[in-house]
C-alpha cells in the first residue's frame, strides 16, 4: 500500500514528505476551506512536491465538473481530479478521461459504487472507511470486497482508502488490499511512535554512554 497524506496543510505535508515515505496527497473542499488559502496555490505547491495531488471539483453538474476538472488539471500534470460519486460525477469521469485527465471518484460507501466508478473509467476510487464505520458498518470490509472484485475482473482502478481515523484503520486498509491509504497528518505522527522503539533507543544510547565513560576511566 502506498501512503498519501489527507490534508491541504502544505507546511505539514512538507514535514512529512521529508521523511521519504509519502507519495501523494488528497484534499477535499472541507480541508481546503480549513486552510484559508487560495486553492490553486495549494494544489500547485503540493503538485511540485508529489506525484499525485487529488483536487476536488465543487460544481454539481457534469459540464461544470468537466470545465472545473480541466482547469484543475491545467495547474500541473500531477493533479488528479476528484469528482463525487453522483450520476453527474460519473458523466464527468468519461469526459475528463477522453481528454487524458486522471480521475479519482470520491464519496464511495459501497463496493457496488466502487465497481460502477471503475467501469465508468475512474483511475482511483476513494472509499471512506471512517464514515462507513460511523453508520455501523465496516469500512474496511468495503475495501476488502472492492479489492477482491477489482482483482477478479482485472480492473486497473486503484483503491484509495480514505477517512482513516486511527492507526488500526491504516494497517487494516493495507491488509484488505487498498493500493493507497490516505492518512491525516495526526494519524501519521501516531503511526511513527512506538513505545518499544523509544525504550529500546534509550537503552542502546545509555549502554553506549556507560561504555564510553568506563573506557575513559
Ligand atoms: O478526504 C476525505 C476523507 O478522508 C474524509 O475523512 O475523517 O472527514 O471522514 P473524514
Amino acid at each position: 500500500m502506498r501512503i498519501f497524506v489527507d490534508s491541504a496543510d502544505v507546511e505539514e505535508i512538507k514535514k512529512l514528505h521529508e521523511l521519504g515515505f509519502i507519495s501523494g496527497a488528497t484534499t477535499n473542499p472541507s480541508l481546503v476551506a480549513k486552510s484559508g488559502r487560495e486553492p490553486r496555490e495549494i494544489y500547485r505547491e503540493l503538485a511540485e512536491m508529489l506525484d499525485h495531488v487529488s483536487a476536488e471539483v465543487v460544481a454539481e453538474d457534469a459540464e461544470g465538473m468537466y470545465r472545473e476538472g480541466k482547469e484543475l488539471a491545467s495547474i500541473h500534470p500531477n493533479i488528479v481530479v476528484k469528482v463525487p460519486f453522483t450520476p453527474e460525477g460519473l458523466k464527468a469521469v468519461g469526459k475528463l478521461k477522453a481528454d487524458g485527465v486522471r480521475v479519482n471518484v470520491t464519496l464511495i460507501f459501497s463496493a457496488a459504487q466502487a465497481l460502477i466508478a471503475a467501469r465508468a473509467g475512474a483511475d482511483f476510487v476513494s472509499p471512506f472507511i471512517g464514515r462507513i464505520d460511523d453508520i455501523g458498518y465496516s469500512g474496511v470490509e468495503i475495501v476488502r470486497e472492492t479489492a477482491k472484485i477489482f482483482m477478479l475482473y482485472d480492473l486497473p482502478t486503484e483503491i484509495i482508502a480514505a477517512s482513516i481515523r486511527h492507526p488500526a484503520h491504516f494497517i487494516e486498509a493495507a491488509r484488505a488490499g487498498a493500493h493507497i491509504g490516505t492518512v491525516p497528518p495526526a494519524v501519521i505522527w501516531k503511526l511513527l511512535k512506538h513505545p518499544l522503539t523509544d525504550i529500546g533507543l534509550e537503552k542502546f544510547l545509555s549502554d553506549w554512554r556507560k561504555a564510553q565513560e568506563n573506557r575513559a576511566g
